[in-house]
């Protein structure tokens, strides 16, 4: 990104703060998955980078010179009105003037890569960029360029609802168990369910009917995650065995990953409380024998002390990992903030992004996530299950109308 004028830095700067300031708000972790997911997204397009100067942008571009270079050298891929020939490359009409140019010149100096535009753009002048950067944005915006699936503007939480329904025999309708010996999946921890799942299908935890699990993709994971993370835990009768009063104080070592009284604020470390305390005393026991293993979880305890910790925290009230879940149209609201259609801000070079091509959607946000476009910052915030929300924001955007 180019250099910006101070003041608009300092207004991204705050819009973005405010943007950021309820996730960040919200303090201690049950929501710290969002939040991490958030800075992961969008910081990353705040803290944008100086670059060189741009003086050229400013000369009025000649759009009849402009054509000429599109259809020497861009019509095979952009076409000559605009839209991107196969699945992943832009479309490009009515795209902001100034971004289309610092978008040529960051693949020019390899801020951004791409090994055929990178070739491209060393041969062109700054003038021949400036000119065919301006023939794009002067095109009329596409029209039918979003081919709309209803699942595609499903939510990771609707997608995850929807899948849900062939887990529900065992685990319960929202995920609360009443299968002695099956786990609730209701308010667990999102990441630790995806890594769960995992270990299912490489074979660290055995499980039977495994195949029904292999049917599902990684998104399809993470939506199910984000599903039942915001689940309601139900409340658990005392089981008849073990003595939960007997329990709790065994409970202090554990208290200190799983949180206290067992509801795990780690994203990555599940709850214990209003577990099936069946399954609770079959888990213990994996760790105490090492069928199943973590690092600082040694456990050596008695089969009657497992008993009498599997019968605390199963009594014990639990909370949802996710208290509210954010919808992608809630999502694009924060984000409509910089690409909606009322931000007029001509010395910021924002792109459109509705009716872009899905596929380049995804690679351009994977890209920011991962530290390959923008802030290297990113890469150390991101998730490994922000691909459900990436997809379902791109999906959004795919199917708007291009502007
Ligand atoms: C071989 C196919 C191909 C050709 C030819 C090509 N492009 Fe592209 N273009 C792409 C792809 C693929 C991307 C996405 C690259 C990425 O992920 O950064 C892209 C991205 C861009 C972008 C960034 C758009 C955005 O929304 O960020 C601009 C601007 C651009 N091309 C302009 C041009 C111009 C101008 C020409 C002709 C001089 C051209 N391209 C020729 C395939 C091509
Ligand atoms: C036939 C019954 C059954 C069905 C259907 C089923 N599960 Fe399970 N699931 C189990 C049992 C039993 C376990 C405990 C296995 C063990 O001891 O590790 C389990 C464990 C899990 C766990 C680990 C929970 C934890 O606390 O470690 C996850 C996550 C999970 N299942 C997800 C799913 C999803 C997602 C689906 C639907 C796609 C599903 N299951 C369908 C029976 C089932
Ligand atoms: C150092 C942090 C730590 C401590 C201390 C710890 N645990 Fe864990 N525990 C974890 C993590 C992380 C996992 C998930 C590991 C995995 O993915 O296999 C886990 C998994 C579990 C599970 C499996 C839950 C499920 O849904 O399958 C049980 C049960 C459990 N711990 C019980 C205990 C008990 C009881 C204690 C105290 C005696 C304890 N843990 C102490 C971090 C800890
Ligand atoms: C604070 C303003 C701001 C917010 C909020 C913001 N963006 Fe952006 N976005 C930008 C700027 C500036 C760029 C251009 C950066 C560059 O040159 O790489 C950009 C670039 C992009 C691109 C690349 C487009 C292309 O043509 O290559 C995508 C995709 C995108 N943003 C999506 C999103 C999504 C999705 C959200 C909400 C999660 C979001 N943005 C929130 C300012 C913002």
């Amino acid at each position: 990104m180019a250099r910006m004028h101070k003041g608009t830095y300092r207004a991204v700067f705050t819009e973005s703060r405010a943007i950021l300031s309820p996730v960040l708000r919200s303090g201690s972790s049950p929501r710290r998955f969002v939040r991490r997911f958030a800075l992961g997204i969008v910081l990353p397009l705040v803290l944008i980078g100086c670059g060189e100067d741009t003086k050229t942008a400013m000369v009025p571009p000649d759009i009849g010179a402009g054509k000429s270079v599109a259809e020497a050298q861009c019509v095979g891929c952009h076409s000559l009105d605009g839209r991107g020939r196969a699945p992943g490359i832009p479309h490009m009409a009515a795209q902001v003037d100034q971004y289309l140019f610092e978008s040529l010149v960051a693949y020019k100096e390899e801020k951004r890569t791409h090994a055929a535009l990178r070739d491209m753009t060393k041969e062109l002048s700054s003038a021949e960029i400036r000119n065919v950067a301006g023939y794009y944005a002067s095109l009329p915006p596409l029209e039918g360029v979003a081919e709309m699936k209803p699942e595609d503007l499903m939510s990771p939480y609707e997608k995850g609802k929807a899948q849900a329904g062939v887990c529900a025999n065992c685990h319960g309708d929202d995920g609360n168990s009443k299968t002695s010996g099956t786990p609730s999946l209701a308010g667990q921890q999102p990441l630790y369910f995806v890594s769960a799942v995992r270990a299912y299908l490489d074979g660290r935890r055995s499980i039977s009917g495994k195949e029904m699990l292999r049917e599902l993709s990684h998104v399809d994971i993470e939506s199910l995650a984000m599903y039942y993370a915001t689940q309601t835990p139900a409340r658990r009768d005392a089981p008849t065995f073990g003595d939960a009063a007997a329990g709790e104080p065994l409970s202090a070592r554990c208290g200190g990953c799983h949180g206290a009284r067992g509801v795990s604020h780690d994203t990555a470390t599940p709850s214990l409380a209003a577990q099936d305390p069946l399954y609770l005393v079959g888990a213990i026991k994996a760790y105490r024998d090492r069928s199943r293993q973590h690092d600082g979880m040694l456990i050596d305890d008695t089969d009657k002390e497992i008993a009498n910790l599997a019968a605390f925290y199963a009594t014990q009230q639990s909370a949802s990992a996710e208290s509210r879940p954010i919808t992608a149209p809630e999502l694009a609201a924060k984000c409509n903030r910089c690409h909606g259609a009322e931000v007029k801000n001509p010395t910021m070079a924002i792109p459109k992004i509705s009716g872009q091509d899905k596929d380049y959607l995804v690679k351009a946000l994977r890209a920011y996530r991962d530290g390959k476009r923008g802030s290297s910052m990113m890469h150390r915030m991101s998730l490994p299950y922000s691909e459900a929300i990436i997809e379902s924001v791109a999906s959004l955007y795919a199917n708007q109308p291009a502007r």
